[in-house]
């Protein structure tokens, strides 16, 4: 492999990634905001930002889809003579003498310099404000006194980011702006139905504006020429319809050796219906004065700064491991969790693959979601669990998506997809196991949201359990439904219609023999935790009651499922196997390997170890496992969407990062360090990044949905970035399996599996109440804790009885 070109590099002790090239092999984001306002941002300054739903209160524009990739975001232009720059190289491109972006914790900050000038602008959403901050400060490193003029540039957009990318007729003729002083509002539609407004304020007296884009860029420029700036004259435009925008310009003086700060504040505000306007046609802006106030100078700016960077020290501090891996460590202390965090905000909403304005929160994703944030934020975690209940049926079955605004199941998409229900058990066991509360069980929860329905979410667990119970193939394993994990595998969906849904047309299901081996892995993964949890609760006859649908489910899977070398795939609607050597392509797949594996369905006869080395065999190649292999070559009618895909990409034999480490949890429950290290090491970013950043394309310091597998024109090239369920599947296998702590009801068990070349190491962890710090020897063994030393005194077993206070504990292995 040829030596790839780096654009940047970790900087751990600040938590950042370090970008020193501008032009990345694709824009790298960053994610801003933690509750209610929220932006995107790229390494150079594109983006956007929105309040709470990304489709329907989007507050500044951005074209998806569009030529250059990321045109579009905040944008400082600095005219100093006849040079025109920006501190984020985009968009004029002008070359710069130096570069850097820093994308940190809920921070992004990029520096430019270029004749003697540097530009440095500190990017963030300070806590509980509606509000983006972006701090300017210009230095005058030339012997020579500067002359500059400088233009801010955001382009708002009209509110629902869907119609403003469609309803033109309409849209060119609704935009309104009011400018005040320094401040430039957005008022699109206030004087009808929204109550809402969005304004760009910068803290120093202004020498001119503009709110009009065409005004501003010109008709035949572009925002690398816009003409206001290249004439260096604003135009003070005041926007009625068309494209409203929001720029400001400032003529600055400063002394060699002098800087100065800008606060520039991109805000939000909501009013009440009868304080609305202060005057006719005049919006009351009583609360955006008040926002203003509070942060307009660098003394306060600063001070929400350093609020900000104390949450994220205090979020970190939960599980912090040294292992004097630093490619492990950043991952684990920094990263991973950092990913996790901006998944449970995001969920799979907004990144620049996904648009915004497509998918609400799904039942699946956000339960696998939870696992990576509750040991962060429990008790948003707890109403997240409460949410996802709510859009449960009373058969047990759910609505696969719902909107975060409304809370409700989506209709469009419905339910039927089988696998759903159990992930309910998935996440409410996790939040359970980190704080010890029961008493969610006990929580009424309604069904689809409907009052008067309401039943414990434990009766929840409970149906959700019987759903599949309930709906059995003929051979005793789960109908899959819509489909199982996999959206893509639609065995009742049989379509030649392109404009079809695969995911929503489900036009033969009477009669359906198909049946899904990854649920059944999942329903005997699940059912043993359902079958504990009864069991602590003193629900005897419901335990067993369950322990015998278990013991089926596996006798049903060693009957049905298993071909020889690894477990089957799937029945289809004919009642033929799919995943098996006596297919033509596509002979096996990861997900039952996976979920049966992590079942431990068969290990006594040596299936787990089969499975484990069947995946190595044909699944794995050099940048981690394929989802199925061999890849289809064609579309195949019975089975849908899945073999829709181009050999090597998506659910056709890609990468697909979320279910690896399935397989690495089944290594570790067999005991396989060595192998479950190497699997995880392959798409750990920390690793990718020291080798492939050109390749790999995205972001080198979170994990994608999709990585190129063996089969594809280009292996190796990730995609979809960001909002993945391989962010908590990740966390889970490194910090529970990998390095083995894991919650439990009563405490902490100790039980890692680790390659042999594994030294010592820490892992500090806040517990409930408590503080843990647990030192591991693993003396070159890959599994088994010999003995557990607590405060100084042995422990029967490796369970850490759980109890409050500071603790030190030491585990041989
Ligand atoms: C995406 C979906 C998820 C699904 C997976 C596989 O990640 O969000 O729900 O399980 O694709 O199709
Ligand atoms: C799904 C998943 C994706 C799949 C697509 C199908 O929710 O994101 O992996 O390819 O939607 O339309």
């Amino acid at each position: 492999m040829e030596q790839q070109k780096r654009y940047g590099h970790f900087d751990d002790q600040h938590r950042e990634y370090v970008i020193t090239d501008p032009q990345t092999p694709w824009p790298w984001i960053n994610y801003l905001g933690n509750e209610d306002f929220f932006s995107l941002i790229s390494n150079t300054a594109g983006g956007y930002s929105f309040y709470k739903d990304a489709k329907f209160r989007r507050i500044t524009r951005y074209r998806y889809n569009n030529v250059p990739m990321d045109n579009g975001g905040r944008y400082f232009y600095i005219k100093d003579g006849d040079t025109v720059w920006n501190p984020g190289w985009k968009p004029c491109k002008t070359p710069l003498d130096f570069y850097e972006c820093r994308h940190g914790m809920s921070y992004t900050r990029i520096t430019g310099r270029k004749n003697g000038v540097e530009a440095s602008v500190l990017f963030f959403v300070p806590l509980k404000k509606w509000a983006e901050v972006q701090k300017l400060t210009l230095k005058n490193e030339s012997k020579e006194v500067k002359q500059l003029k400088l233009f801010s540039f955001e382009e708002w957009c009209l509110w629902n980011a869907a119609t403003d990318m469609e309803n033109f007729q309409r849209n060119f003729s609704t935009g309104e702006v009011e400018i005040e002083g320094s401040t430039i509002y957005h008022k699109t539609e206030y004087r009808e139905r929204r109550n809402h407004y969005a304004f760009y304020h910068v803290n120093a007296p202004i020498q001119g504006f503009d709110t009009d884009r065409e005004t501003f860029v010109g008709l035949y420029n572009e925002f690398a020429d816009p003409q206001a700036v290249m004439e260096g004259k604003p135009r003070n435009s005041h926007a009625h319809g068309w494209s409203p925008i929001a720029s400001h310009y400032i003529e600055i003086t400063l002394q060699p050796g002098e800087s100065k700060d800008f606060v520039f504040l991109l805000g939000y505000i909501e009013n009440e219906q009868d304080e609305k306007f202060e005057a006719p046609q005049v919006i009351n802006k009583k609360k955006a004065h008040a926002l203003i106030a509070e942060l307009d100078t660098t003394e306060k700016v600063d001070k929400a700064f350093a609020e900000l960077c104390a949450l994220w020290d205090n979020l970190l501090n939960i599980y912090k491991v040294r292992t004097g891996n630093d490619k492990l460590d950043r991952m684990v202390n920094i990263w991973n969790q950092y990913q996790c965090m901006v998944t449970f905000n995001f969920s799979r909403s907004a990144s620049f693959f996904e648009s915004g304005v497509g998918r609400g929160m799904g039942f699946r994703d956000s339960n696998q979601d939870l696992v990576g944030f509750v040991h962060q934020i429990p008790p948003r975690a707890r109403q997240r669990i409460i949410d996802i209940a709510s859009t449960q049926f009373p058969d047990g079955g759910c609505y696969h998506q719902y909107q975060p605004l409304t809370k409700r199941g989506n209709n469009d998409i419905g339910g039927g997809f089988n696998d759903d229900p159990c992930w309910l058990i998935f996440g409410t066991v996790a939040y359970i196991k980190e704080t010890g509360d029961f008493s969610i069980l006990d929580e009424m929860v309604p069904f689809d949201n409907q009052p008067g329905t309401e039943v414990t979410l434990f009766e929840h667990l409970k149906i959700s359990m019987d759903h599949v119970i309930k709906n059995l193939g003929p051979h005793m394993l789960p109908l899959i439904g819509r489909a199982d994990w996999n959206d893509c595998l639609n065995l009742n969906c049989f379509s030649w219609d392109p404009n079809e849904s695969f995911q929503t047309t489900e036009n033969v299901s009477e009669g359906t023999k198909a049946e899904s081996l990854m649920i059944a892995g999942l329903f005997v993964v699940t059912g043993k935790d359902y079958v504990a949890l009864c069991k602590k609760l003193g629900k005897a006859d419901e335990a067993a009651r369950m322990q015998q649908a278990v013991d089926a489910m596996i006798e049903a899977v060693k009957k049905h499922g298993w071909d020889g070398e690894w477990y089957l795939r799937a029945y289809d609607f004919y009642g033929r196997k799919i995943g098996s050597n006596e297919c033509d392509e596509a002979k096996i797949f990861i997900e039952s390997q996976g979920w049966c594996t992590m079942a431990e369905i068969g290990a006594e006869d040596g299936l787990v170890a089969k499975s484990l080395d069947s995946c190595k065999k044909y699944l794995e190649c050099e940048h981690g496992m394929v989802l199925n292999n061999p890849a289809f070559t064609k579309y195949i009618y019975e089975y849908g969407e899945i073999s829709s895909y181009p050999e090597g990409y998506k659910e056709n034999a890609g990468i697909f990062c979320h279910n690896n480490p399935w397989v690495i949890i089944g290594e570790c429950l067999a005991g396989r360090g060595n192998d479950a290290w190497s699997h995880y090491a392959k798409i750990l970013p920390s690793y990718v990044e020291e080798k492939y950043q050109t390749l790999h394309k995205v972001e080198p310091y979170v994990n994608c949905q999709m990585v190129a597998g063996k089969d594809a024109f280009r292996p190796g090239e990730g995609k979809n970035s960001w909002l993945t369920g391989t962010a908590a599947w990740m966390w889970y296998t490194v910090s529970e399996f990998i390095l083995g702590i894991k919650p439990d009801y009563d405490g902490i068990r100790i039980d890692p599996c680790l390659p042999e070349t594994a030294g010592d190491y820490t892992v500090k962890r806040k517990f409930r109440d408590a503080d843990y710090e647990i030192t591991i020897h693993p003396n070159g063994a890959q599994k088994g804790v010999k003995q557990v030393i607590l405060d100084g005194q042995p422990i029967d077993g490796t369970v850490i009885p759980y109890s409050p206070g500071k603790h030190v504990v030491e585990a041989t292995m």
